[in-house]
């Protein structure tokens, strides 16, 4: 499987996956409509490569281009990035969420399909366990959906294995990241949300930088050894090589395969900010704040079965995720602006 085609490559876990594949020598070829990146990280990725990399901005809901584009390539196998991520914009806007991911993702199987191109690596999320009640999670654990997000990830878990119950030349990888956070070590690419961020990792760095005065923490009345909420945060990189294991198991022609991505170690709000304190020698103000409506308590993973069957194991800890995070930040205040 040489030839591979990355929808939401320019993304921040795409835009990393990518580095990666190049690295091993895929060929390959990135679309992406750049609602929510910029095409500076690809150009980056060939900074740090030296490859030049096929990119073609194309909407998933455009199915005529993505014909054209499968029409002239032959492509081995395809991972889907693609897809919009922000909870709250879910909530306000159900149906963009709805039509984006889920009609996106049957445009893009439809389109494979047609040109017999059946090896999928599909991002999925530790969201579809809802508000988990217990941790670790494993693959069996029960499913739910919180949010219009959530239920598209779920949904489009239950077509993919449709998909495969109709026809079982598909060889499908359905990987469930827990909270991917940090940067290559380079700083020449990481994660660079629109607006204020919503998500932890992030909204430090930025109060780190000076763009926002004070970090919120949210809750510390959980069950927790201090209090505040703990969660699963797996380095960018970590994910970026799961997928390549992921696709050397495809060529094994497993089927429809699940696997939890994360470090499988928990860590609380209070842990991150002394983490990134340590590792960056940098004070985080902050202020205890009512819990976010809808947080699970505590949620991380089960990583056995990645171990076993990919032979994939997180590397980083969360020191070294603070201190790319915040390589990453200090290098490109404005993001890739
Ligand atoms: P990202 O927003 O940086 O990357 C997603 C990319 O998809 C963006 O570049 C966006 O422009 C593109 N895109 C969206 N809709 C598209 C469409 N219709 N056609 C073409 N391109 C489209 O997000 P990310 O953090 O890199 O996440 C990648 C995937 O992983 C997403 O599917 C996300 O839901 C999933 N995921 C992310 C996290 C996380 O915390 N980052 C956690 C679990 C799962
Ligand atoms: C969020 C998404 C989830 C997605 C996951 C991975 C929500 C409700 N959920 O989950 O669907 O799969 O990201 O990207 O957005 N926190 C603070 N202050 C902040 C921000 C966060 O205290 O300013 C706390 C949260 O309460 C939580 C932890 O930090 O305990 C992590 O939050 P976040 O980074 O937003 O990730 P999740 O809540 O796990």
């Amino acid at each position: 499987m040489k030839s591979i085609l990355v929808t939401g490559g320019t993304g921040f876990i795409g835009s990393h996956t990518v580095l990666e594949l190049l690295k091993k020598n895929y060929r390959i070829v990135v679309i992406d409509n750049l609602r929510n990146s910029k095409r500076e990280s690809l150009k980056r990725v060939e900074k740090l490569t030296g490859a030049k990399i096929e990119f073609h901005q194309i909407d998933l809901l455009d199915k005529p281009d993505l014909f054209d584009l499968f029409n002239q390539n032959n492509f081995d196998g395809v991972i889907h990035f693609a897809g919009l991520k922000a909870v709250g914009e879910s909530v306000e806007k159900p149906l963009l969420y709805y039509s984006n991911n889920i009609s996106g993702t049957v445009n893009l199987c439809e389109v494979m399909l047609h040109h017999n191109v059946k090896n999928l690596v599909f991002s999925s999320s530790a969201t579809v366990y809802g508000n988990p009640d217990q941790s670790p999670l494993t693959e069996n654990s029960a499913l739910s959906a919180v949010n219009p997000y959530g239920q598209t990830k779920l949904t489009i878990e239950y077509i993919l294995k449709d998909l495969y119950r109709a026809d079982q030349n598909w060889n499908i990888a359905l990987l469930r990241y827990f909270n991917p956070v940090g940067a290559h070590k380079s700083g020449e690419i990481g994660e660079d949300p629109t607006g204020i961020p919503n998500n932890l990792m992030p909204y430090i760095t930025q109060v780190a930088v000076g763009k926002l005065a004070k970090l919120q923490v949210f809750g510390n009345d959980y069950e927790t050894h201090d209090g505040t909420g703990i969660r699963d945060y797996i380095h960018v990189v970590d994910l970026a090589t799961g997928h390549l294991r992921a696709l050397e198991k495809l060529k094994e022609n497993p089927g429809i395969v699940i696997y939890n991505l994360g470090t499988g170690k928990g860590s609380s709000v209070l842990d991150v900010i002394h983490a990134f304190e340590i590792a960056n020698g940098i004070k985080i103000p902050y202020k205890l704040a009512p819990r976010r409506p809808g947080d699970a308590a505590v949620c991380y993973a089960d990583v056995k079965k990645a171990a076993s069957e990919l032979g994939w194991v997180a590397e980083y800890n969360l020191k070294d995720m603070c201190r790319d995070a915040w390589n990453w930040q200090t290098k490109n205040p404005s993001g890739f602006n």
